[in-house]
């Protein structure tokens, strides 16, 4: 059974005056399997957060499935198994970010004893120790959402779901959201976030499904997606100029220094020899592998080649 299925899901939200409608998702199809990582990416406006509160029972679909554990995700014994992070969380704001992590321990009926021992343990793990005294009425964004995550978690969940774990954080507090979901994973729970951080997304997860304007265009593994396959070389050399290296475009020079870019394995063997046999020097080679980027950015476009990182971006 999967932890997470979306199956044809279609909603509309009212817009404007006159209960006028916006069909705001389509079509969107998506399973996470148990222990899995699953980046749900898509441009702004997409439909993320929608479908997130759809799979959560805070909206209900016009049509098609949504099920968590095998059942609707506002049913009790689906929720006290999963831990949510909202994209923009409304805490009670004279709560102190102590009191608000116990507070959700209490929603789950966490015995006292576990209540302190796990608000201690999150607001450590969160890095808020120094922090948690003060009211969350004081908190910076990055704070709210390291405060957040440790209110998401107090359940010691089955499933985690992030919308946008990421935004507002600095670098340090991407590592270590980052570093809470790898832990998450490695102790087998499951995570379903969404994200527009791709590079972090490619580090984290085990698959991801792209959502575009209201559908899932594509779904797949990050391994298949970029199987670590090279789109071009940029290459440079020394010593040498433009004309001593027939047959391949050279982008820039400085002074003897010259720099291209080549997309094929053979060609660069033949550039690497055409060279040395000149009297010039191999600077560097360096590959561009296919990232999460691309696809995103290729599928979005509609650039298949870009998408697929079957083709180069740039002229041989
Ligand atoms: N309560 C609402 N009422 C009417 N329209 C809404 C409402 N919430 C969202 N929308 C519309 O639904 C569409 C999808 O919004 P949603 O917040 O799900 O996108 P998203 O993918 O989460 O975007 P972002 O990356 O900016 O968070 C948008 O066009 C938005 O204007
Ligand atoms: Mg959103």
């Amino acid at each position: 059974m999967s932890v997470v299925r979306f199956e044809h899901v279609a909603k509309s939200l009212p817009y404007g005056f006159w209960l006028r409608r916006k069909q705001v998702l389509l079509d969107v199809s998506l399973t996470v399997e148990r222990g899995e990582v699953y980046g749900f990416l898509g441009p702004n406006g997409s439909g993320k957060t929608t479908s997130l509160k759809c799979l959560l029972g805070l909206l209900r679909p016009d049509a098609g499935t949504v099920e968590i554990f095998g059942r609707p995700g506002n049913d009790p014994d689906a929720r006290r198994k999963l831990g949510y992070l909202p994209e923009h969380p409304y805490f009670y704001p004279h709560l102190t970010g102590r009191e608000l992590v116990d507070y959700f321990g209490r929603l789950f009926d966490l015995p006292s004893d576990v209540r302190r021992r796990r608000t201690d343990e999150l607001i450590e793990l969160v890095g808020m120790a120094d922090k948690a005294a003060q009211p969350i009425k004081q908190y910076s964004k990055g704070m709210m959402q390291r405060i957040g995550m440790a209110q998401a978690l107090i359940n010691d969940p089955d499933l985690v779901i992030l919308d946008e774990p990421m935004s507002g954080l600095d670098p340090i507090g991407r590592r270590e959201v980052k570093d809470i979901i790898l832990d998450l994973k490695a102790r087998g729970t499951t995570v379903l976030f969404s994200s527009h951080i791709l590079a972090d997304a490619e580090a984290l997860c085990d698959r991801v499904g792209l959502l575009f304007e209201g559908k899932i265009v594509r779904e797949s593994g990050v391994d298949e997606l970029l199987e670590g396959r090279v789109q071009y070389w940029d290459a440079t050399c020394d010593d040498l100029q433009a004309e001593q290296v027939p047959g391949y475009r050279c982008r820039a020079t400085q002074g003897d220094r010259l720099y291209f870019r080549i997309t094929d394995a053979d060609d660069l063997d033949r550039w690497i020899d055409i060279v040395r046999q000149a009297g010039g020097r191999v600077v560097q080679v360096s590959p561009h592998r296919h990232t999460l980027e691309d696809f995103f950015i290729g599928t979005i476009r509609g650039d298949r080649r870009l998408a697929d990182g079957t083709g180069s971006e740039g002229p041989a």
